[in-house]
């Protein structure tokens, strides 16, 4: 069922992509971004769920948009998923990586027939990019039909579903490891930061770099300490990353930051790092950064609004 009223074509749009192709969702509807985590199947009769997730303790399904756009095969393996909202209910969609928060102007974007692919709604054309945006409702229309099912396994689950989780021991044993070392770590950290990626350092050319150091060791501490209790974080998490856009913080710089990071905690364990500490830690960082990366996206949706 469509609620869709007739609205202007431009606005703020999501920018993601998927298999080579720039799509949007409008910014309303996004919710949030999270981390991949493999979708749980379930034996669904629409075709393009992927399976569902536990979004701390709600039973989501997840839209396979590769599936649902006709393209065929799976989409994206790994990446990110978009939480989308929509009258048929709140749903993931799997793409590969999230770019940016676009300002579409009416005069950049064209509506595309109905009949031309029944999820899309529009064609922005910028310069030389063309970004397809999707109709929220269109694109989740028929998702309930999976929902008998979904009610069905959150019955059944006790223990959280395809949020895997973190492995708590493994990180609180490395990180005590290394915590003696803390502000030789933080200062590895921001060496290899800028050997690696020049192009983040004017971002930290005003910034005290002692102090900066202490406060990022600070942060790392209270992850440490918060771990087993880390929805406690998630707010702090939230405003730490809408900061962080203000700093000039971009999606992109996040891999960046997390792989130095990993560098330099490997590099002072030295023979004590081990690639299962590695995945743990791996595992942390995408969610601390998908956290933050959604903070910041929510900071943006409030300002525009
Ligand atoms: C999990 C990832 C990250 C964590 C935990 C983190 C943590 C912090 C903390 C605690 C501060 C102190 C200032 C404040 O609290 O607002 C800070 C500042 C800063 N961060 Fe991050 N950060 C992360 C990722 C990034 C990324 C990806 C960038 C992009 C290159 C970045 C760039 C900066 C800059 C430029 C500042 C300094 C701002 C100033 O001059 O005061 N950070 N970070």
């Amino acid at each position: 069922m469509s609620t869709e009223q007739t609205e202007s074509l431009g606005g703020q749009v999501v920018v993601f992509s998927l298999a080579g192709e720039e799509y949007a969702l409008p910014i309303a509807k996004v919710q949030e971004i999270i981390r991949h985590t493999e979708p749980r199947s379930v034996s669904s009769n629409v075709s393009w769920v992927r399976g569902v997730i536990n979004l701390r303790g709600k039973i989501i399904p997840v839209c396979d948009l590769a599936a649902r756009l006709g393209a065929g095969g799976r989409g994206a393996a790994e990446g990110k998923i978009v939480i989308v909202e929509s009258s048929a209910g709140v749903a993931g969609v799997v793409v590969d990586a999230v770019s940016e928060v676009l300002t579409l102007a009416d005069s950049q974007v064209d509506p595309l027939p109905i009949a031309a692919s029944d999820i899309l709604r529009s064609v922005a054309k910028l310069e030389n990019r063309l970004i397809l945006v999707l109709d929220p409702e269109r694109m989740l229309a028929g998702i309930t039909d999976a929902y008998s099912e979904l009610e069905a396994v959150e019955e059944t689950a006790g223990e959280p579903t395809a949020a895997e989780p973190l492995q708590l021991d493994v990180l609180e044993q490395s990180f005590d490891l290394l915590a003696p070392r803390g502000e030789e770590l933080v200062k590895r950290f921001y060496e290899i930061l800028f050997e690696r990626a020049p192009a983040a350092a004017p971002l930290f050319k005003k910034t005290n770099m002692k102090r900066q150091r202490a406060m990022l060791l600070g942060a790392l501490v209270l992850l440490r300490n918060s771990l087993r209790d880390l929805h406690t974080l998630v707010p702090k998490l939230e405003e730490l990353g809408a900061r962080h856009a203000g700093y000039g913080a971009l999606p992109d710089h996040y891999p960046v930051v997390g792989d130095a990071l990993l560098a330099a905690m490997a590099e002072l364990a030295g023979a004590a790092w081990t690639p299962e500490i590695g995945v743990a830690w791996t595992e942390a960082y995408e969610l601390v950064s998908g956290v933050m990366l959604g903070g910041a996206m929510q900071a943006e949706l409030a300002a525009a609004a």
